[in-house]
């Protein structure tokens, strides 16, 4: 009996691992199978009110000095700038993988993308975590996205 529960409970522990530290290619391939569900052909925005989110070229430095203390207070705990995952996904290529109105939106409407959202609830399986709202305001999500945005090396 012991020998059978192992039998089953070591692959899944196994998928949980693959599925949180490899992160990014094990969970692209997962997200993209939930995003062809939802509709194929239009960019993934998430659900909340964020629809449209005009990004600047270059870069808009001051957004990122804000943004730096918010992650150093509030993110950090959880989320590394590498592609390699804490509690939640490390958030190297997240700008990549994600479009601007998906991030505001799981950013400040965390509880309802949760909830529903298909891919936020497949990060929710491979991170075994739920994330706790952050209560950030617009501005202050808008200020994290443009330092994510630093990170992934964006101009
Ligand atoms: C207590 C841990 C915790 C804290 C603090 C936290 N997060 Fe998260 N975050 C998670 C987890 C876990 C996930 C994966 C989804 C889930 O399981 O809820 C996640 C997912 C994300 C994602 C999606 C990542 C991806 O690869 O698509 C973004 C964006 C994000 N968090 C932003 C933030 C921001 C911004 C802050 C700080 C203001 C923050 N998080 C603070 C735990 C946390």
């Amino acid at each position: 009996m012991k020998r059978s529960i192992a039998l089953i409970t070591a692959p899944l522990m196994i998928f949980f691992f693959i599925g949180c530290n490899s992160g990014n290619q094990a969970n692209s391939t997962a997200d993209n199978s939930a995003t062809a569900k939802k509709d194929s052909a239009k960019p993934d925005k998430g659900l909340g009110k964020f629809t449209s989110v005009p990004l600047t070229h270059p870069l808009d430095t001051s957004m990122i000095a804000r943004g730096t203390p918010i992650y150093d207070s509030r993110c950090i705990s959880c989320h590394k700038l590498t592609d390699e995952k804490l509690v939640g996904p490390g958030w190297k290529g997240v700008t990549d993988r994600r479009t601007p109105e998906w991030i505001m939106n799981f950013i400040t409407n965390t509880n309802v993308m949760l909830d529903s959202d298909l891919v936020a609830q497949q990060l929710m399986v491979t991170c075994v975590a739920r994330m706790p709202n952050q209560n950030l305001s617009d501005d202050q999500a808008r200020a994290i996205l443009e330092f994510m945005r630093k990170n992934d090396g964006k101009k």
